[in-house]
């Protein structure tokens, strides 16, 4: 299951660089495999009882196998790519393990802290999610061999699209619904998560409005996220949250737009629109 973004990325990347080499497969599947695991670590984390439209690994099988599990994705990992021998790979896609844990950590030291600043809120989601997405576009471009400055751009289009990505799962996370998404939506406020949306509303209302907001990431009845929903209408906070996704879109194309043009690089383009229209 999955949209399976990631090895798409990946396998796009390393085809429009110019590489036929059967490797890329396995090396894509070894970044699926980290977000694999991240999401059965994540829905331990944010107690979600709900993933891809199914009950999680979490609800089905407690924690403890969730846990168990994810670390078992992530030896298959180090083992896949060590039997591959690519140091170059090795350490982009360790590296990239590791933001994402520190990314993890740094969101859950900012629960509920309604001083969050945009410039930490980002730091969250580069490092939670755009460090990944980066790593799939540069394993592309190294497979590829492409010179530094192609693997540098290649990690930051992977980097636009990933925090455009979150930008708009922060977004659906208020606007969708269980159904389409496939996941609990309403969960940032009820764990706490202070993200964009909420984060510029709070620039904007007024001493009374967030004190609605904070009794929101404290209280987690229906009645509550309404009126946290309706602030956050009043704002304009969703519609500023997918503008500045647009942003992100706009910088990964004009990367992509350097790019010599191939099926490949068209079906990178398709995707860049694809992450902030996308409903699941
Ligand atoms: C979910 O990622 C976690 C986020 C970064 C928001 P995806 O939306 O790519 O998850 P799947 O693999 O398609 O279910
Ligand atoms: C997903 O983060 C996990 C990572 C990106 C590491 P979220 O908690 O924001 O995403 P969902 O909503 O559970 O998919
Ligand atoms: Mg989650
Ligand atoms: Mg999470």
């Amino acid at each position: 299951g999955g949209k399976r973004i990631r090895p798409i990325l990946c396998i796009l990347a390393a085809r429009a660089l110019g590489s036929s080499d059967q490797r890329c497969t396995e090396m894509a599947a070894a970044i699926e495999f980290v977000h694999t695991a991240t999401l059965l670590h994540d829905d331990v984390i944010d107690n979600s009882q709900l993933r891809r439209g199914r009950p999680s690994c979490n609800a089905i099988w407690d924690n403890k196998m969730s846990i168990l599990v994810g670390d078992f994705l992530y030896c298959q990992v180090s083992s896949m790519i060590t039997e591959d021998g690519d140091l170059k790979v090795l350490k982009c896609i360790t590296d990239a393990t590791t933001a994402t844990t520190e990314g993890e950590v740094l969101e859950i030291t900012k629960s509920r802290d309604l001083h969050l600043s945009e410039a930490e809120y980002f730091k969250i989601i580069e490092f939670k999610t755009g460090m990944l997405m980066a790593c799939a576009t540069q394993v592309g471009a190294i497979l590829a061999k492409s010179p530094p400055h192609i693997e540098e751009a290649m990690h930051r289009l992977g980097m636009s699209l990933g925090i455009a990505f979150q930008l708009a799962d922060d977004a659906l996370d208020y606007t969708s619904t269980e159904i389409e998404l496939g996941k609990k939506t309403g969960i940032d406020l009820q764990e706490g998560k202070i993200t964009l949306p909420l984060l510029y509303t709070l620039e904007k209302c007024s001493e009374s409005e967030k004190a609605i907001i904070r009794e929101g990431t404290i209280n987690a009845s229906q009645g509550i996220f309404k009126e946290v929903l309706q602030l956050l209408e009043k704002y304009g906070a969703i519609e500023h949250t997918l503008q500045l996704a647009d942003q992100y879109i706009q910088e990964s194309q004009n990367i992509l737009a350097q790019l010599d043009k191939s099926p490949y690089q068209e079906a990178l383009m398709q995707i860049t629109q694809y992450v902030t229209k996308r409903n699941k």
